[in-house]
Parts: structure tokens; sequence; C-alpha cells
């Protein structure tokens, strides 16, 4: 963290995201010349209620959810306003805890009128009263923000009931959350906002029939409400052009790690890794040369620098095993070991569990018992056997995307770092000097 950051406000923020003139970036996705025009496109909307229409472009904008899981906006929008009920809720999550992942932070600050305007217009389509900001506790100043961007929305009259004498009546709230990796997930999400333990509920049923409250939800991240506003004020045609290499959209992606300038950047997709960590982040460090990545924090697994090229899609991302996820870039260089990477990893998950079911609770503390003894050189007879069948178990049995995913990322270092286990096993190397030495525990 970056301790000379300043906030908007000019307080002195140590974890407040460089705003985007400070760092000469010019942000696309903002349809909006001037705050006076904020919300004109929800005004638009509700006046002309063509919700048809807004789920068209946002289909033909191909605008997928951009907490990582890439599931199409209009279908799950769609969903909530075709599920019978009357009461409907929207929620958007704000508990970004991938680690690595710090563009929602960015978007919640600086464009706060994006995400609250997607959330209004959600409300407006699936018929919802109430909505939810749910934001990661410690983004203290991104919710002093929100908050004070609600008192504006308030007082333009956009909130309450029967909204610019529409008959729409719509509110909104930001919700904090209690705290844990957990916690945003998104059913154990809408447990804590029902003041109920933060723990994933069974699935189905789906969110869309069955969420807060039990009642059908449109739940989508930040950035996902911020380009619903992006493709209704510039178009579906806008936002699909600016992608690159056959790709549609924009995104905003957090470079970490082992590079000259971490931070948060607005792309094109399609553009390469490489033309992100090299031209956007500065790439290494003087005398430094990366040896692996992860395009999205460890859920994603790392992959090695020769994949540098790989753009950055949806699919092509996944079709090497990964997933373009939250955007979470970790860039590892010379002096980290990746066999590390993944203890560490592992170590997260294994701590972050909820413990709500076996597969995940005992599964995780087996994966760390069996990465450390690999760190140490120690290979029991069948320990890759082993891996084999409690990575099966706990992708299948697992309740939630914690369990599911958590043997991804030392699954990625046996799959593309062969040498690297064989000098830890075989050799008792770490080239890195991390391992052998205790530093790790
Ligand atoms: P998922 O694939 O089960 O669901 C994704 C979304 O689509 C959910 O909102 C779900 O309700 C909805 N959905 C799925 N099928 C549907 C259907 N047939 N109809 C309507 N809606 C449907 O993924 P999950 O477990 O919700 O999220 C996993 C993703 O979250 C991973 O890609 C991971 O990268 C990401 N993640 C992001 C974090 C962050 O900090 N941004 C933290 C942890 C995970
Ligand atoms: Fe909890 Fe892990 Fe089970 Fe998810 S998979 S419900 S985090 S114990």
């Amino acid at each position: 963290v970056d301790r000379e950051l300043v906030s908007p406000r000019g307080e002195e923020h140590s974890h407040a995201p460089r705003s985007p003139e400070e760092r000469g970036m010019t942000i696309q996705c903002d349809p909006y010349a001037t705050e006076a025009e904020h919300y004109g496109i929800f005004r638009r909307v509700i006046a002309q209620k063509n919700y048809d229409e807004v789920l068209a472009l946002l289909k033909g904008g191909d605008l997928r959810g951009m907490g990582g899981a890439g599931f199409p906006t209009f279908i799950k929008w769609e969903g909530a306003r075709k599920s019978p009920g009357i009461e409907k809720f929207v929620v958007c999550n704000a508990d970004e805890s991938e680690p690595g992942t710090i563009k929602d932070r960015f978007i919640l600050q600086y464009l706060p009128h994006m995400v609250f305007e997607g959330m209004m217009i959600a409300g407006a389509i699936v018929g919802a009263q109430y909505g939810y900001l749910y934001i990661r506790h410690e983004y203290e100043l991104q919710t002093e923000v929100l908050n004070e961007e609600l008192n504006r929305i308030r007082a333009l009259g956009l909130l309450g009931n029967n909204i610019m004498g529409t008959g729409i009546d719509f509110d909104m709230e930001v919700f904090v959350s209690p705290g844990g990796y957990i916690c945003g997930e998104e059913t154990a999400l809408m447990e804590a906002i029902q003041g109920n333990r933060s723990e994933p509920r069974n699935k189905p049923p789906r969110t869309v029939n069955s969420g807060v409250w039990n009642k059908p939800t449109a739940l989508n991240n930040v950035e996902t409400f911020c380009h619903a506003i992006t493709i209704l004020g510039k178009g579906g045609q806008w936002y699909h052009d600016i992608g690159q290499n056959g790709s549609a959209g924009i995104k905003f992606v957090g470079v970490t790690g082992n590079v000259k300038h971490p931070g948060v950047f607005e792309v094109p997709m399609g553009i390469s890794y490489r033309e992100l960590i090299y031209g956007y982040a500065g790439g290494p460090l003087e005398g430094r040369e990366i040896i692996g990545f992860a395009p999205s924090g460890p859920s994603s697994g790392y992959l090695p620098a020769s994949q540098l090229d790989l753009a950055l899609d949806w699919d092509k991302v996944k079709a090497v095993g990964s997933m373009l996820g939250s955007g979470a870039v970790v860039v590892c260089d010379d002096t980290s070991c990746m066999l590390d990477m993944a203890l560490v990893a592992s170590r997260f998950y294994r701590n972050e569990s909820c413990g709500k079911c076996s597969p995940c609770r005992i599964g995780t503390q087996k994966l760390v018992d069996l990465i450390e003894n690999w760190t140490q050189g120690v290979n029991h007879g069948g320990d890759e056997k082993l891996l084999k069948d409690l990575s099966n178990v706990l992708r299948t049995a697992s309740l939630c995307g914690l369990g599911q995913i958590s043997p991804a990322p030392i699954q990625s270092v046996q799959k593309h770092f062969p040498e690297l286990m064989r000098q830890h096993i075989e050799d008792h190397v770490c080239t890195a000097g991390i391992c052998f030495s205790g530093s790790t525990l």
C-alpha cells in the first residue's frame, strides 16, 4: 500500500487508490460529462419503462458478471423480473476479497453515481422496492463516499415513493459486511443482511428466485452495475467495439505483486496480459524477471510467463484452464517461489473456510499439510495421488466456491511448474530461497 496516498477530499488515507487524474488516466466508461447530468439514464428509463429494450441492450453488449463468474447480466435481471412475487430486492456485492482484487474499491470511490444508477435501473426492471449495497468493512472511505452520494440522490428526489410520479417506489442503503472472505459469497452475504451467521446456503434455489429475505433478488458486482450504465449511456455498439482482438467490452483490472506501478487500470478486453503488465503496470522491477502470474488471484491458479501473450478474454483464459475472474492480476518475479505461493493460498482458504461442510473444513487443512511437506522436500509415497483425490472431493463435494476452488493454486503449480516441484521434492532446492528456511511458516 502506498502510504502517501491522499483521498479526493484532501485527507490522508493510507488505503485510498490514487485518483484517475493523478495517474494521468481518463475514465472511458463514464457516459456523463458533468455531475449535473448524473442519473439522466435512470430518469429516462423510468419515464419510458422500456425495460425489454434495456435488457436487449445489455444482451447485445454482452455484459457479464464482473465479480468473477462472468454470468450474463441480462439473464439474471430477466430471471428476477419473471420470478413471481411482489416484494423483490437488488443487491450490489462490494465485498471484494479475492486476494489482489482492488478494482471495486476504485470504482466505488470515483464512480459511485454509476454503481447506484445501475442498481436503481435494475430495481425498476425487476420490480424491486429496495436495494442493499453490501460493502467490505475495511472500505471506510468508500462507505463515506457512498453515503454522501446516497444523500445526493435522495435530495434529487430519485429515491423513495412514487419517484418522478412514475408509481415506482425504490430506496437503498449501504450495508457494511461483518467481515471475512466468505461473507462476500452471494448467499452468505444475504444471511449477513438478514442478521444471521454469514454462511453459504445450499443452491438451488438461485438468488434470482430466492435471495434476500428469501425473495427474488438481482445481485451483481459493483463493476457490473457500473458497466450497465456505460452500455445504456454510450450504447451497446460502443461497448462492444472498444474491445480488441475480437473481444467485447472494457474492464477494470488490479495489477499487484512484482511490478513497478501496481494499481487499477481501465483496459479494453482482448489486450494481452503482457501489454497489461508491461505497458500499464511498468513491468518487473529492474533486473528481475517475471516467472508467473495469476489472472485473478489464487482462485484462478497461476500461469507461467510463457502465457503472457494470452488475451484478457473470458473464453480464452478459460481455454487454458484458468479464469479471467475479477481481474486481480498478481505478478510473480524470480524472487517468488510458486510452490510457496500455492502454500500461502491454501493457508488462506483454510483460514477463511467457514467450516459449514466437512469436505472444505477438513480438506483445506489436508491440502495445507501436503503442500507444507512439499515446500520442505518431504514427499510421502502416493502424495500426488492423494492430492488428486483430495482435489476431486473438494471440487465436487464442497458447498460453495471457496472449497471448490481451493485446490486450484497447487494444481496449477503442478501443471505449469513441474521442474520447480521436482527441485523441491527431489533436490531439496528452492531457487528463490524461500522454502527450507522456515520463513514461510
Ligand atoms: P456461480 O457460477 O455459481 O454463479 C455466478 C452468478 O450467476 C451467481 O450470482 C449466481 O446466482 C448466478 N447464476 C448462476 N446460474 C444461474 C442461473 N441459471 N440463473 C440465474 N442466475 C444464475 O459462481 P459463484 O460461486 O457465485 O462465484 C464464483 C466466482 O466468484 C468465481 O469466478 C470467483 O472468481 C469469484 N470470486 C470473486 C471474489 C471477489 O472478491 N470479487 C471473491 C471470491 C470469488
Ligand atoms: Fe463453508 Fe467451505 Fe463449505 Fe463453503 S465450502 S460452505 S466455505 S465450509
